[in-house]
């Protein structure tokens, strides 16, 4: 049997290779989780707290949406209180099975709106988007992410705002952008509303690391900016990172309307698309989800335990340009678990083959998979490697 573009997910695949390697001191840069700064895995201990605090008498079917409370507090903590209670009644929310789901689900819906619709999204970026949106036959259109300087490319994307309008614009909320780390400004973002508004363009923030970057209020910045604007929005808000709950996939997903007769055929339809997908929520992760933001008490030992990973993934950063002799000192303006080195392929190779560390092979480095410990290691072997192979591409501006 033959498949066309039967490839297999790299950063999947990475972290296969790195569990099967047999050296002690082996490094895995890859997969996109937050490990202790001893290197070890980590729960937040709030969530632990919420799941020693849980009770099942049953395990009944949820309701087609998911947990009410769980939507509602989500939707809240995303938006802050005053434009929660003030657009709630113009939101669907849909609870879905982590963002990978929340991004399927919209685009089923989209797709049975628009016979061929276009997106615009940037390059690079996670590398699951190309393939949900491709699977579901949308036009990709491009725009590079990072400009020459390093910062976001808005003029990149005011080109193609122009030559799209009214289409789709995928952008990942809060300031954690996969795999570069670097983020629209404030400025930048007010810049990019003002755009999308004059080009109609509709925009779907993906939202896989709330309180990473910065914290909830500073990373939700451009969604409640877009929400105040009546800029017409969708979120995909994933809790596998923020709460830690990885493999229990939970999510949610958000479609702003401007009526509630839209809204309520918006529901409707969300219902319809989960149902033939997932036929019901994950239950576990929400209510786990909910227990915390239920709780004023727990919802702020769980800030306090973002703030604290936070922190540390800026000290990572830090203290990995100290070693590394100011020559990637751009890592310090990155924010959240990455940043693309520019490393080329041989210069990825060997640091596995010869180091024990595994990078993506666009050369992301995820900090939250470095222990305190580690960083000088990875540090000093990356720049060992710096000017070797220096005839091959760097793969930071690959596009
Ligand atoms: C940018 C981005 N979006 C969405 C996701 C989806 O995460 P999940 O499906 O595990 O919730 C990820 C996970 O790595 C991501 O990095």
């Amino acid at each position: 049997m033959k498949f066309a573009n039967n490839s297999v997910d790299e950063i999947f695949q990475l972290n296969e290779e790195f569990k099967h390697n047999s050296r002690k001191d082996k490094i895995n840069g890859g997969i996109g989780i937050y490990l202790d700064e001893e290197g070890k895995p980590f729960v937040i201990p709030v969530v632990k707290k919420a799941i020693s605090l849980m009770h099942f008498d049953n395990f009944n079917y949820l309701p087609l949406s998911g947990d009410p409370t769980f939507l509602k507090e989500t939707c809240q903590i995303m938006l802050g209180k005053n434009l929660f209670l003030d657009k709630e009644n113009l939101i669907s929310k849909q609870g879905v099975m982590g963002g990978t789901n929340g991004l399927y689900i919209w685009s089923m819906f989209i797709k049975q709106l628009y016979k061929r619709p276009t997106i615009i999204i940037a390059t690079p970026t996670w590398e699951n988007h190309q393939r949900i949106f491709s699977h579901h036959k949308f036009k990709i259109i491009s725009f590079n992410h990072l400009d020459k300087n390093g910062s976001f490319n808005i003029k990149a994307l005011e080109r193609q705002l122009k030559r799209h309008p009214e289409s789709e614009v995928l952008f990942q909320a809060g300031s954690t952008h996969n795999p570069t780390g670097i983020n629209p400004s404030k400025d930048q973002w007010d810049q990019i509303a003002n755009l999308i508004q004059e080009n109609k363009n509709k925009v779907l923030f993906d939202f896989a690391y709330m309180g990473l970057g910065n914290n909830i209020d500073q990373d939700s910045f451009a969604i409640r900016l877009f929400t105040k604007k009546k800029i017409p929005i969708s979120v995909v808000l994933s809790f596998s990172k923020n709460m830690t709950l990885y493999q229990n996939r939970t999510g949610a997903l958000f479609i702003f309307s401007k009526t509630k007769r839209e809204k309520n055929a918006i529901d409707e339809r969300l219902k319809y698309f989960f149902r033939i997908v997932n036929s019901n929520p994950s239950a576990f992760g929400e209510l786990v989800v909910k227990v915390i933001l239920e709780s004023r008490e727990l919802k702020t030992e769980w800030i306090k335990s973002l703030q604290q990973m936070v922190n540390s993934l800026k000290k990572r950063r830090e203290f990995f340009a100290k070693y590394t002799a100011g020559q990637f000192d751009f890592v310090k303006q990155g924010e959240g678990l990455f940043s693309l080195l520019g490393l080329n392929q041989p210069q990825i190779k060997t640091l596995k083959i010869k180091y024990g560390i595994f990078l993506l092979s666009n050369s992301r480095l995820n900090f939250g998979g470095l222990s305190l410990a580690s960083i000088p290691k990875v540090a000093e072997a990356i720049l060992s490697l710096s000017q070797a192979f220096s005839d091959y591409p760097s793969s930071r501006y690959q596009v």
